[in-house]
């Protein structure tokens, strides 16, 4: 969309067609412009952040202002103030000003004062107000009574590196003359790749033109200026908005000739900074980027920080931004979203100050061009020269003007993880989290807040998901307005963090996802954002192998001959991997002893892992294990070593679980030893799996390697130290596929799928509970990040027997494997399960990589659904359970989605069931021929309809008993005539 501009022609560009990221310099508002909706703050008149939008695609030039008349204060809100801040930090609209002495300064004021006559002088009565105060600051400094105060600058740069494509700003100086001829200067827009601008100057260095004159004119200002009505602002105030107008006109003709972030050239000739709010209004009042505490917002905080003298209070001004192409990661080992390519994204970094203290906070906002996705995270700066302590430290601060705010959170327990709860806000705190050093079974780093109750494809979603894998805090707060503040970041409860003189520190990144197309939208998002851009990209095109873990099948009692005659009738099934899980190392028979002792129990593995990963590579297989470095049993070759190496409290008993202690990963000595012992197991043999689990929540968080005022940072020490192990694990050993775990699907977060490309979903392996697991799961995750298993019957958790078919098709929904005990099997079973993981073979690309829509929600209907589309629309997999059968009730008809609806297609019944009850008698019939969705007197039917009519009629199904489910294959075979 972008036009070049030569010397002396322009030609109108539409730069906002573009995600990315825009600066208006006169009404100091920034649009992050995404694929289909946009995020939108300003600074406002007082140098706060205030936030204007979120939501779905606006025409980028609509001037966001009028959306301050929303601000309405209440009699016992604080005020906003605004005139020392600006004019202790030297604001743009007054630099000019405070350069004269008070003689010209007076002189300035008579000017203004005679020019604020006109009917449209809002600008000049600002002027004659602001110089006055100017003048008599000046006098007051003259006379000693006010001290000197040190100006700071407002420095705008935009960055943009070489390489690929790029927004370039070129700065360049305005000539007097074009200024007073009107003309718009400064600075030129272009799109252009790295290799064209080369390209580009090539060619100019060619033909001799050398640099490119400065400044380009712009046509005379189009478009017609609608006179705005007189409007009353507050008490006896009247203001004419059409010198409001005057300002939008400029604003409109700089932004439609891509000159978006010049000033124009009134601005230019005076450096003025406007006063454009509606109404100074206090921070309580109004939405805002990111929030101090004590200086009149009563919402709960973004952030709070402590100096050495006592006092918390740290209001924040805007002090300078950068924009540029692309995105920093944060600090190692931080896990956080990527960009695969500079084109993939946009990064704005705004610095804020207090003005006091000058130290800095940092707000980064990525927009991620190909999605509808803010990513934010917050910097702490200490630039004094003395420690001050971080009390609390959101990731981002979200406000949302009045409406139906509904909350969808993800919570359950271990074994029922990640459970679909919704609730209404009322006024008040609703608060989403853990505190038990692990994103936690009970709570998922994760909210969504709806406009009215959820729905899966209608509707506004606004999601918040923490890249973060300890203790996080999502609130959302009602106020008494009917706003809503969320914050979401490391939980500040038992947090501290000492930031030492010059010292930065970082918070997790947040993933800010919006959809108009309820949780669904969201939904998909999130699962193709996370692959491309959070898991491992090694794996996030490779089907993962179908594997057997040995943990249902024998718990503690692996040895080799089980483990290898258990690889045999694995083979015999179709099965590629062999699992060994936990009871293999140590002395480890049972919960209570072996764990930290890394080293093949001799007793059950004479040959060690080597002879069993030999013997097991012999027969065709591959090979995993199990480990939980995290923990040690009292009972251990470590402990008895290094008792002071776990979290613990001198003198205070140490809480166990499982009969485990945490090891203290914010020690460096004790990540090396783990690190050492677990990469020696993994180069010992042909290891190509690794299940890496967390088997207990932190207690005594406490360490022996910090001094008492640094105790409040070991929880988050502590899982960066959990990172470190991951990262330098896995880049020692790329080719080792890692699936996280923590007792089931206890730290199922962002952070671990930055590190792990499988997430173990639950314990919890009955297929209907599985059901609600992976459907609330998906939510965020994609489905090939989501570890899932067939196990036996009846269910070692529930004690609920399902068909095989059943258990197959839920295990399918995920990475897919077996944890039973095979050599248990009949032929017939061995082949039943033989034709499962063929079936699972041949649709794994659909399923892991095509794009879920969720069709029956099981958590608010008695059966779940869903279905994989691929990209091109031609092939679709459904997939139905039905978790409680009510007789005589008939089921919905079921409506497909994200198919095309001029396409004809074939939908198929594929595994038909082979029970059916005698509706005369009511005793259960077999049929062999199969028990199918559809039948007439010779057997299955196969529908061949639109895609219209399978999504807007749908088709009937039914289940012949509970736990019953349903699979169909759906084919474009030709389009609709
Ligand atoms: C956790 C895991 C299980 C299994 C056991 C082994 O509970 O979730 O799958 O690995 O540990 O102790």
């Amino acid at each position: 969309m972008f036009t070049r501009k030569s010397s002396n022609t322009v030609q109108e560009v539409n730069i906002w067609s573009e995600p990315g990221i825009y600066y208006d310099s006169l009404t100091r508002t920034f649009r992050l412009r995404c694929k289909n909706s946009i995020y939108a703050f300003r600074v406002d008149d007082s140098r706060n952040l205030e936030h204007l939008y979120w939501g779905s695609s606006i025409p980028l030039e609509d001037d966001l202002l009028f959306l301050g008349f929303g601000n309405n204060p209440t009699p016992f809100d604080p005020k906003g103030y605004i005139g020392d801040v600006r004019e202790s930090l030297n604001p743009l609209g007054f630099a000019d000003l405070k350069q004269l002495d008070s003689d010209e300064v007076a002189e300035k004021w008579k000017t203004y004062t005679v020019e604020a006559h006109s009917p449209q002088a809002t600008e000049p009565r600002r002027l004659e107000n602001a110089s006055w105060r100017i003048w008599n600051m000046d006098k007051m400094r003259k006379s000693g009574s006010l001290s000197n105060v040190d100006a700071d600058k407002m420095i705008v740069e935009e960055d943009s590196p070489s390489k690929s494509r790029v927004l370039h700003v070129v700065h360049e100086p305005c000539s007097d003359e074009a200024c007073t001829h009107g003309k718009y200067l400064t600075e030129s827009w272009e799109m252009m790749s790295g290799s064209e601008k080369e390209e580009e100057e090539e060619e100019e260095r060619k033909e001799g033109r050398g640099k490119r004159p400065s400044g380009y004119s712009l046509p005379s200002r189009s478009g017609s200026s609608k006179r705005s009505p007189s409007i009353r602002i507050g008490e006896g105030l009247e203001r004419n908005l059409s010198s409001l107008d005057n300002l939008q006109d400029e604003f409109q003709s700089c932004s439609r000739f891509g000159s978006f972030a010049s000033p124009t050239p009134r601005q230019q000739q005076q450096n003025v900074w406007i006063n454009l709010d509606p109404e100074i209004v206090g921070k309580n009042t109004k939405l805002l980027e990111y929030s101090d505490r004590g200086t009149g917002d009563y919402r709960s905080c973004s952030f709070e920080l402590e100096y050495s003298d006592g006092t918390t209070l740290s209001p924040l001004v805007y002090s300078s931004h950068r924009i540029y192409v692309g995105k920093l990661s944060p600090p190692f080992p931080l896990p956080g979203l990527f960009v695969n390519s500079d084109s993939d994204a946009s990064t704005l970094e705004l610095t804020m100050k207090d003005p006091l203290t000058k130290v800095e906070v940092v707000l980064y906002y990525t927009v991620f061009h190909e999605y509808d996705v803010v990513v934010r995270r917050t910097l702490f700066r200490n630039t004094l020269d003395e420690s001050l302590i971080i009390r609390r430290c959101y990731s981002c601060t979200q406000d949302f003007d009045t409406d139906d705010f509904y909350l969808t959170q993800l919570s359950g327990s271990w074994a029922r993880e990640r459970q679909i709860v919704t609730k209404k806000l009322c006024q008040g705190i609703s608060l989403v989290e853990s505190t038990r050093g692990a994103s936690s079974h009970q709570h998922n780093p994760f909210g969504v807040i709806t406009i009215g109750e959820p729905a899966e494809d209608r509707g506004e979603a606004f999601a918040l998901s923490l890249v973060y894998s300890g203790n996080f805090r999502l609130e959302a707060e009602l106020v008494e307005s009917g706003r809503l503040r969320v914050n979401m970041g490391i939980n500040p409860q038992q947090f501290s963090w000492n930031l030492g003189p010059g010292e930065e520190f970082s918070t997790p990144e947040v993933v800010l996802c919006y959809s108009d197309q309820g949780l669904g939208g969201i939904s998909q998002q999130y699962h193709r954002l996370y692959r491309y851009h959070l898991m491992p990209p090694m794996w996030r095109n490779k089907i993962c192998p179908v594997l057997i873990n040995t943990w249902e099948a024998m718990y503690f009692n692996v040895t080799h001959e089980a483990v290898v005659e258990l690889a045999k009738k694995a083979k015999e099934c179709g099965i590629e991997l062999v699992v060994l899980d936990d009871g293999w190392f140590g002395n480890r028979n049972n919960t209570r002893s072996g764990l930290g002792d890394w080293k093949a129990n001799r007793m059950k593995f004479p040959f060690g892992l080597e002879g069993l990963c030999r013997e097991i590579n012999e027969l065709g297989l591959r090979f995993g294990i199990w480990i939980e470095p995290e923990m040690v049993n009292i009972e251990s070759e470590l402990y008895t070593k290094h008792p002071d190496w776990c979290l613990h409290i001198p003198r205070r008993a140490r809480t166990t679980g499982r009969n485990q202690l945490v090891l203290d990963f914010s020690q460096q000595a004790v990540r090396d030893h783990v690190i050492e012992q677990v990469s020696s197991i993994l180069s010992s043999c042909n290891i190509e799996y690794v299940k890496w689990d967390m088997n207990r929540h932190l207690t005594e968080v406490f360490s022996q390697a910090f001094p008492p005022e640094r105790q409040g940072e070991i929880a988050h020490r502590h899982i960066l130290g959990v990172y470190e192990a991951f990262a330098r694990i896995s880049s020692c050993f790329p080719h080792v596929l890692i699936e996280s775990c923590s007792g089931g699907g206890g730290r199922y977060d962002p952070g671990m799928l930055y590190y792990s490309a499988q997430i173990w979903c639950s314990d919890n392996t009955d297929a209907l509970s599985r059901v609600q697991i992976q459907y609330g799961t998906s939510l965020v995750y994609p489905v090939c990040s989501m570890g899932s298993h067939v196990s036996s019957i009846p269910n070692h958790q529930t004690l609920r027997s399902t068909t095989m078919k059943t258990r197959t098709l839920v295990a399918m929904c995920g990475t897919f494997g077996y944890e039973m005990d095979v050599r248990q099997l009949t032929r017939e079973e061995v082949e039943e399960i033989k034709s499962y993981v063929e079936l699972r073979n041949e649709y794994a690309p659909l399923i892991l990589f095509g794009t879920m829509y969720r069709l029956w929600n099981p958590f608010s209907s008695d059966s779940g659904a869903w279905m994989f589309v691929n990209d091109e629309k031609t092939e679709a997999l459904v997939i139905a359970v039905n978790l409680n059968r009510s007789i005589g009730l008939q089921l919905p008809r079921m409506h497909l989605k994200g198919i095309q609806e001029d396409w004809v297609y074939l939908v198929e019944e594929l595994c038909p069931g082979k029970l059916r009850t005698n509706v005369s008698t009511g005793a259960i019939e077999t049929d062999p021929r199969g028990v199918f969705q559809w039948s007439t007197k010779m057997g299955g039917v196969t529908l061949k309809l639109s895609g219209r009519t399978l999504m807007r009629v749908g088709v009937p199904v039914k289940f012949i008993f509970e736990g019953d489910s349903l699979l169909f294959s759906v084919r474009a075979v030709s389009l609709l005539v």
